[in-house]
């Protein structure tokens, strides 16, 4: 076997994992966000050990597996989050997250310093979400601690470090850090030096297949395991995710909804140029990359519509009949704006809208509004990595969009590329397993395991009838943001 381990923003998941791709067992454990002021978003790392060690011990027990039958184990970590460390790789504070919204400051801080060699080396824009932000801001806010930091690392670097003794970083988080030259997988000193970065500030970074040692004594102990386990370097959740889905060759692309919406696309060339308008970070294939654009509230978007609008209904109620209305929702358009908009306009200010809204529109027609705005912000990603000259060959859907056939036939239509559902969807911490099976050696690379692995479900083609009318819709639907941007 070989152990996939999820390290998320609300709980870790573990899944057990045999030669044939099964998943013969699952533990997680969730642990609080520590959020003392609006904007603030940490969590002890003390934590993140802690549920590991109950995962993996109950994962063993549970399904009466010895330890020295886990060959190796390899991680998906929640990105960005930025992990104090002294000398000694004590914790110095809490780990603040992706998702802390503290540093605008420091972002034009960093633009207004780096200029254009910002989008050279790192080829992505400076969020709020990113690493480099966070490390200013406690430079800034908190001098006497930031004195004592010798380096820093990523919360699954963290877990992996306490598993094994060894501090490093692995490259496809280490891509959402704005300290990485991503074109060439290699720390950024001259970035590192232009924010007083301490020597050695940034740890050695590894692959995602590559080996990092093998379980401390006391740690293997704890949960049951051997201390020969193998450990790998493991991946950032959105590589991982996009692994478990089988994104490892040109021409597929993920589109995921969650609460949020990804749609991440693999790419080989290193020079590809987004101009920032879309994240490009390293993929967990060495050699690879990949582009993602983010809808903020996609799957959002529908529950907010659902507890408002039709509390009573189960989702397959209130999307049943949705099918049976047109493409456009008979001159109904939605923009999904509700909590602002990251791709293509990083907005945290706009909001969403119904345009179009008529006395013979009913409940339905709002939700497939709902449902076919959401699909267009994604598509709006997809427009900009088509730009960029990708070819979108095939979609894999996971998430909500692929739990509904209405929705996933809507995604052919308007992303105008076949889409396809996983049979068996898993999510990153099997994409993370997948990287412990190459590592032990199961498979030659991660697209071989991938054959293996990912069987797909039905293909949704494009309907040609459907893709010209959302073609035009498209066109409106790119037109709204402007317009209603002057009035907020
Ligand atoms: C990616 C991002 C999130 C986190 C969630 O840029 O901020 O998807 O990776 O863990």
């Amino acid at each position: 076997y070989v152990i996939g381990i999820d390290l998320g923003t609300s709980s870790v998941k573990t899944v057990l994992v045999n030669k044939e791709g099964e998943i013969k067992g699952e533990a997680t454990a969730a642990y609080p966000l520590i959020q003392e002021r609006p904007g603030y978003s940490e969590q002890n790392p003390e934590e993140w050990v802690n549920g590991t060690v109950a995962c993996l011990k109950q994962l063993l027990q549970e399904n009466s597996v010895s330890g020295e039958d886990i060959e190796g184990v390899s991680f998906s970590g929640q990105m960005h989050g930025m992990v104090l460390l002294d000398e000694q790789n004590h914790v110095l504070r809490n780990a603040i997250l992706w998702n802390d919204t503290r540093t605008t400051k420091e972002c034009r801080e960093i633009e207004q310093k780096l200029g254009g060699k910002l989008l050279d080396i790192t080829r992505n824009a400076a969020l709020e979400g990113f690493t480099l932000p966070k490390i200013l801001w406690v430079q800034k806010h908190e001098p006497e601690l930031f004195a004592k930091a010798a380096r820093f690392v990523l919360p699954k670097d963290y877990l992996r470090y306490r598993m094994t003794g060894r501090v490093e970083m692995e490259i496809s988080d280490a891509a959402g850090t704005l300290l990485l030259n991503v074109p060439e997988g290699a720390w950024s000193e001259e970035i590192a030096q232009a924010f007083g970065l301490p020597e050695g500030f940034c740890p050695p970074l590894v692959g995602s297949t590559e080996q990092t040692g093998t379980l401390l004594p006391e740690f293997a102990q704890q949960c049951g395991l051997s201390p020969n386990t193998r450990v790998f370097g493991g991946g950032a959740d959105n590589a991982c995710g996009a692994v478990g889905a089988g994104i490892v060759r040109k021409g597929d692309a993920l589109c995921s909804i969650g609460t949020s919406g990804v749609v991440l696309t693999y790419e080989e060339d290193k020079n590809k140029d987004f101009a920032g308008k879309v994240h490009f970070f390293n993929h967990a294939h060495p050699g690879a990359f990949y582009a993602m654009g983010v809808t903020l509230a996609a799957g959002y978007s529908l529950s907010w519509f659902k507890d408002s609008l039709a509390p009573e209904l189960s989702f397959n109620e209130l999307l049943e009949p949705v099918g049976s209305l047109p493409p456009g929702a008979d001159g109904l358009l939605f923009t999904p704006y509700l909590v602002g908009e990251r791709t293509p306009h990083a907005d945290s200010v706009i909001r969403g809208s119904f345009i179009g809204l008529s006395g013979t529109h009913r409940r339905e027609h709002l939700a497939r509004a709902v449902m076919e705005g959401i699909t267009f912000s994604l598509a709006e990603s997809v427009a900009l990595f088509r730009e960029a000259g990708i070819t979108v060959e095939r979609v894999i859907s996971i998430g909500g969009g692929a739990k509904n056939p209405v929705w996933l036939q809507m995604q052919a239509d308007i992303f105008g590329t076949p889409v396809v559902s996983l049979k068996n969807e898993q999510g990153p911490a099997m994409g993370s397993a997948m990287m412990a099976a190459v590592g032990c050696g199961w498979f030659g690379s991660l697209k071989e395991c991938a054959d293996k692995f990912i069987g797909y479900g039905k293909t949704y083609e494009p309907i040609p009838a459907n893709v010209e009318i959302y073609g035009r819709l498209f066109k409106l639907y790119q037109q709204v943001y402007s317009a209603i941007r002057s009035l907020n």
